[in-house]
């Protein structure tokens, strides 16, 4: 697979650099139109369309500014001090802003097979609730003293908010996201830490799941991002979510989560009771992580996560892939009879799948899965009105 190869390449340097100066700036105002379906990700706010390669790179540098202005705050870049150290398993982080320093630690557990070194390794929100293969390294990442999440009082609270100022507009997925990006900085820093900065993996279950999902979305090292049973402000999409409610499923909107905590930015309360005007949605998001590897589950016994909304937001997500040629880069797998964020055995083929293919450099795993669990009813055409294009 040659082209993904040069494709990641692509993403990785042009989007993050020259791209995000030669596309131009987001502009101050602007029109914002009531979107029924799940908005065009190849079309411009100008309403010009997405035709090649490199359109797409500006496109997605638009995206990404709106997600921030519109839903989750700004991620501040790599801060002027940054150092790192390491010893007995432990990393410790610090970062450093006009004069005020924060830092943190994370704990590495690594494999215990002689196989080479540097490690790959997956970045676990708060706890791991997945199966790690052997010779991957585990780094468990405590999110919630870099931006807390009990509840609305929570705002601009943690180390993050210490070093950006409690009114930072970061919502607390967005400070972890930061964090998260800071830890592969000090991983790229430190040899002695033996872990491979091109061979990360990042994952979260439920609340986590959905803060895994952003992560991978603002980071182009993240080389495979599992959401595991994210649901809605996850790999759901608030409009579907929003019908779902309305079809009478007691499940999560983005109305009922602006009022459970801080994990979105305070601009995006203005969307909560008409997400049909936010210029996005969460296809979109998992659109960010596109060409790299993402592989969501949801869980059809929580209907609170959504049963349609995972699985359509994330048949359209298919849609981005797949005009990069790469369809199979998104997997999404849903199935019921566990509890909430416990691992089923039905889903360990297709996870390990992923590992092989992003951490392992198996490009023959087949990792092409959509796996609709449950009984409801989902048609793409009701949702998607735009074609796509073929950029590759
Ligand atoms: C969008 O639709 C909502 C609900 O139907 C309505 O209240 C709102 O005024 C509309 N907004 C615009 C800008 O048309
Ligand atoms: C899709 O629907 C939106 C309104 O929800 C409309 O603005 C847009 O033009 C439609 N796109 C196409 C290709 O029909
Ligand atoms: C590693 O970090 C943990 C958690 O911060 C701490 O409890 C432990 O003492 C540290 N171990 C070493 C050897 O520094
Ligand atoms: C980390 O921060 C704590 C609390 O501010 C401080 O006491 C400690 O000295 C710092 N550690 C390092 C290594 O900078
Ligand atoms: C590695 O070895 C430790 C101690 O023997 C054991 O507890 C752990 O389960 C092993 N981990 C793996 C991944 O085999
Ligand atoms: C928010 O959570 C904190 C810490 O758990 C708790 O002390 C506080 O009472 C909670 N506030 C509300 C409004 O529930
Ligand atoms: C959404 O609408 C409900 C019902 O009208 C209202 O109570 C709530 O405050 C609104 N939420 C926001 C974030 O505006
Ligand atoms: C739960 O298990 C039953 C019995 O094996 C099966 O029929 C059903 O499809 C399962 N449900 C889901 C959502 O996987
Ligand atoms: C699936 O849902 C339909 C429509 O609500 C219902 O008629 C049918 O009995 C359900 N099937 C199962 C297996 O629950």
């Amino acid at each position: 697979m040659k082209f993904f190869l040069s494709a990641s390449v692509l993403f990785a340097g042009i989007v993050a650099t020259t791209a995000r100066k030669t596309c131009g700036n987001l502009p101050k105002n602007i029109h914002l139109f009531n979107d029924t379906y799940l908005p065009d990700p190849f079309r411009f706010l100008n309403g010009q369309r997405v035709k090649n390669l490199k359109n797409w790179q500006c496109r997605e540098a638009e995206v990404s500014a709106l997600f921030q202005r519109y839903e989750l705050g700004t991620k501040p870049p790599r801060p002027s001090h940054l150092s790192a150290s390491y010893a007995s398993n432990n990393l410790t982080i610090t970062a450093g802003e006009n004069g005020n320093y924060i830092n943190w630690t994370v704990s590495i557990t690594y494999p215990n097979t002689t196989s080479t070194t540097p490690y790959p390794a997956v970045i676990a929100l708060d706890a791991l609730s997945i199966p790690v293969p052997d010779g991957a390294a585990v780094i468990i990442f405590n999110n919630d003293e870099i931006g807390q999440q009990n509840n609305q009082s929570s705002r601009g609270v943690g180390l993050f908010y210490d070093l950006y100022g409690h009114d930072a507009s970061a919502s607390s997925m967005m400070a972890w996201a930061w964090a998260i990006s800071r830890i592969i900085d000090a991983l790229e820093m430190t040899p002695a830490a033996h872990i491979n900065p091109h061979k990360l993996a990042v994952t979260g279950c439920s609340r986590d799941g959905k803060g895994a999902m952003v992560a991978g979305a603002f980071d182009d090292r993240i080389a495979l991002t599992i959401a595991q049973e994210s649901g809605s402000g996850g790999d759901a999409c608030w409009r579907i979510s929003d019908a779902e409610l309305r079809d009478g499923l007691v499940t999560q909107t983005a109305s009922e989560i602006v009022t459970e905590n801080v994990w979105f930015s305070v601009e995006f309360d203005r969307f909560a009771n008409d997400t049909d005007l936010l210029p996005f949605d969460h296809h979109q998001l998992a659109g960010l992580i596109a060409p790299r590897g993402l592989y969501a589950t949801d869980n059809t016994d929580f209907v609170w996560l959504g049963l349609a909304s995972p699985y359509g937001c994330m048949e359209a997500g298919r849609l981005i892939y797949e005009s990069l040629g790469v369809k199979d880069h998104l997997g999404f797998s849903q199935d019921g009879n566990h509890s909430h964020c416990t691992f089923p055995p039905d889903q360990e083929g297709e996870l390990a799948a992923f590992f092989d293919k992003f951490l392992f450099d198996d490009e023959s795993a087949d990792t092409d899965v959509l796996r609709k669990g449950g009984n409801y009813t989902f048609n793409l055409r009701d949702w998607v009105n735009w074609s796509v294009p073929r950029l590759y």
